[in-house]
């Protein structure tokens, strides 16, 4: 019989990539994308700027069509299907909204366009209103007349109201400053837990896509280097630039490396290849001795203290490792100090 948990665990697949090759002209964008995305995720496309995020995104809502391979949305082939068939709502980083209509009359515009009876509008635009935090007050007031990051609020506003199966959100908090970055990203989670709704967003913001995210995958030139949830692309990553891309990293060479292997040598931690770099992150490198880690003595050369953390630059062995401590009440170490470093080689990523 089967377990009656796995109705609630089954997984429902809504979006999927096949083969797909999208080009501007003789440029090859895209080559060759494999990717499902499940009901109610938050799935993030994560790289830097010109990898290919937008492009894909807008072969999802239709914007442009890929020349080879085939979109699918609930199993359907939607490949060549016009955007408003694919029941897709966007927002834009620039928010793209009427600069010229209210607040009220933005939101309501897709709805007007469906020819929907005023008051089942007037309805619809006060219950997002309220999910979104938007006051009455601001829906009769210009758009032009709102900051940035009210712009944006409006701009989701207008894209839910539709009611979409997916909601894609292209860098959305890209124009504005941090504080309201980080408002605004919590706010933009909680709504989405709320709605249950499937979505897809972009970014070149590491932060950003660890904290709001379900799955990532993380794009490089064009293709996908990694898929998978905040936690594995930061500690099980797949390759040395998505290391490098997802958060702060040491580079261990040669000489550490054997070092390691010696002082671990049957204690049947992992075996490093010492002719290949090792990337440890800087929270793995401790100044406690620890069961299964090697030791390594170096001196601290910088030394940064922010309340919370203790920022370390360490020379070992003409190398600088970089490690973090969290204030536990303890002296902290001094520039130019003796220290000792653990770190166990199964924290060590090589590839
Ligand atoms: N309309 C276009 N015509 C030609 N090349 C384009 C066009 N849009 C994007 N590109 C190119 O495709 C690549 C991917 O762009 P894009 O998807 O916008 O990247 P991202 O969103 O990750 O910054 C880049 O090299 C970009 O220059
Ligand atoms: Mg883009």
């Amino acid at each position: 019989m089967a377990c009656p948990i796995s109705l609630f665990c089954e997984v429902i697949i809504v979006i999927e990539l096949k083969n797909v090759e999208i080009r501007y002209g003789d440029f090859v964008a895209i080559d060759n994308l494999n990717l499902t995305i499940n009901e109610g995720e938050f799935f993030t496309f994560l790289g830097p700027s010109g990898c290919g995020k937008t492009t894909t995104l807008r072969a999802l809502a239709g914007f442009n069509i890929p020349s080879r391979g085939q979109v699918l949305i609930d199993g359907r082939d939607v490949t060549e299907a016009p955007v408003e068939k694919r029941q897709i709502g966007m927002v834009f980083q620039s928010y793209a909204l009427f600069p010229t209509m209210t607040v009220y009359e933005n939101i309501a515009f897709g709805l007007r366009v469906r020819k929907m009876k005023a008051d089942e509008i007037k309805r619809r635009v006060d219950e997002v209103a309220e999910k979104i935090r938007i006051s009455s007050a601001q829906l009769d007031r210009n758009v032009s007349e709102l900051s940035g990051g009210q712009q944006q609020r409006i701009a989701l506003a207008r894209a839910i109201i539709q009611e979409p199966k997916i909601l894609c959100l292209d860098e959305p908090l890209s124009n504005l400053d941090a504080k309201l970055r980080i408002g605004l990203r919590g706010e933009l989670k909680r709504l989405q837990r709320d709605l249950n709704i499937t979505t897809l967003y972009v970014t070149h913001d590491q932060e950003e896509a660890m904290n709001l995210s379900d799955r990532i995958a993380v794009f490089n030139n064009g293709y996908i280097e990694q898929v998978g949830t905040p936690y594995e692309i930061y500690n099980n990553s797949a390759s040395e630039f998505v290391c490098d891309f997802i958060g702060d990293i040491n580079r261990l060479d040669g000489g550490i490396l054997e070092e390691i292997n010696r002082q671990t040598a049957g204690t049947g931690g992992k075996r490093l290849d010492a002719g290949k770099t090792g990337f440890i992150r800087l929270e793995r490198v401790l100044s406690e001795p620890k069961e299964g880690c090697a030791g390594l003595t170096g001196t601290v050369e910088e030394l940064e203290y922010d309340g919370m953390l203790a920022r370390y630059l360490v020379n070992v062995c003409g190398q600088q490792v970089k490690c973090v401590e969290k204030n536990d009440g303890r002296a902290f170490f001094k520039r130019g100090q003796e220290i000792r470093l653990y770190v166990n080689p199964d924290y060590i990523m090589q590839f």
